[in-house]
């Protein structure tokens, strides 16, 4: 089959188009014919770092048809429509084919193409854990969203919206009307405005993307409230880590979130998805041979929703 792999000594790019052999599925595992793959910043910094896949493959949110199944199967048939988040099980999305057990994949709504399926599982995912499990969102809160722009945030401004709550969105300025389009009631564009100088506080605040002072974001919060640090630039993640707990007193809570693959939140955004209230803003496409210029673009940390690999 054909597949991008990590070689370490190819240069410049370290991700090369080439013919490897198809994945044997084993008796617990299903072989999926890849139709989409979405790339996300766990790719490019696991990359980075050199985390390198067991199967040198990146790639873990995808969507496609189970090809043939292993004895112990019981929920997937050859022909079944499916998608899910491999992070967890060896990544390998960048290919013709992957295996993975079961409890990796859920069935895709037949409403939605693979594209929208594969943009899913980790971005929509880490929204929505960030917002309700980690932020405990409630109906009229008001929320700010640093980033409001990329995979996760352009979920998260949806599912805010979707929660009945006023939503501030942090962009730039070509972001903006996007920002308003997906239903942002105010947008910020940080090259002309500092969130943190507004006197505007807020009951929940996600810090998604870029590197602000965590005294910023403690400034904003109004009493009760919580913050979440849902990624950013490494400083910000390091910093979040160690000292957010530190400024986590009185009633204003600092917290990061972790996301966890969970089938049934991916089949509640699948419904979501499938009903309309949200939608996936996808950026670009490519085609698996050209994937290492899809890793480089997302990792310029500018793309405008997602990234998806078509196969
Ligand atoms: N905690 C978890 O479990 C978890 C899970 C998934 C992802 N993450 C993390 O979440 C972060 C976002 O992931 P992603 O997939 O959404 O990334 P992404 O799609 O690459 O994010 C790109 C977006 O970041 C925005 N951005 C860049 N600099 C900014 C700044 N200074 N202020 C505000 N926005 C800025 C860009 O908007 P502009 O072009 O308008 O600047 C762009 O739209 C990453 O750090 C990732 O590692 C964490």
């Amino acid at each position: 089959m054909k597949a991008v792999v990590y070689n370490k000594k190819a240069y410049p790019e370290k991700l090369i188009y080439s013919d490897v052999d198809k994945p044997v599925p084993k008796d617990n595992e299903i072989l999926i014919k890849i139709k989409a793959v979405s790339l996300n910043a766990a790719d490019y910094r696991s990359m980075k770092i050199g985390l390198i896949p067991r199967r040198k493959i990146f790639g873990a949110d995808i969507s496609g048809c189970v090809e043939s199944a292993g004895k112990n199967i019981t929920q997937f048939k050859p022909g079944d429509e499916v998608m899910g988040d491999l992070a967890s099980f060896g990544f390998g999305g960048c290919a013709e084919y992957v295996t993975a057990p079961e409890r990796a994949v859920i069935f895709k709504p037949s409403k939605i193409s693979f594209d929208e399926a594969a943009t899913l599982p980790m971005a929509a995912l880490t929204a929505l854990q960030a917002l309700r499990d980690k932020g405990n969102i409630q109906k009229g809160h008001k929320v700010l969203i640093v980033g409001c722009a990329g995979g996760v945030g352009t979920f998260a401004l949806q599912l805010a919206k979707y929660y009945d709550t006023e939503v501030t969105g942090v962009c730039s300025s070509k972001n903006v009307q996007q920002s308003k389009t997906l239903g942002a009631d105010f947008v910020i564009d940080y090259t002309t405005e500092d969130f943190s100088k507004s006197d505007k506080s807020y009951n929940l605040i996600l810090g998604i993307n870029g590197n602000y002072p965590l005294l910023s974001y403690r400034k904003c919060l109004a009493p009760n409230s919580i913050y979440v640090m849902v990624g950013g630039s490494l400083s910000q993640i390091s910093k979040s880590l160690l000292f957010g707990w530190l400024l986590s007193f009185g009633s204003k809570k600092m917290r990061s979130v972790s996301a966890k693959p969970n089938r049934e939140d991916l089949e509640f955004l699948g419904t979501l998805l499938e009903n309309g209230k949200i939608k996936p803003i996808i950026d670009r496409r490519y085609p698996l041979d050209k994937t290492s210029d899809a890793m480089n673009y997302i990792s310029q940390g500018h793309s405008t929703g997602k990234v998806v690999i078509n196969i």
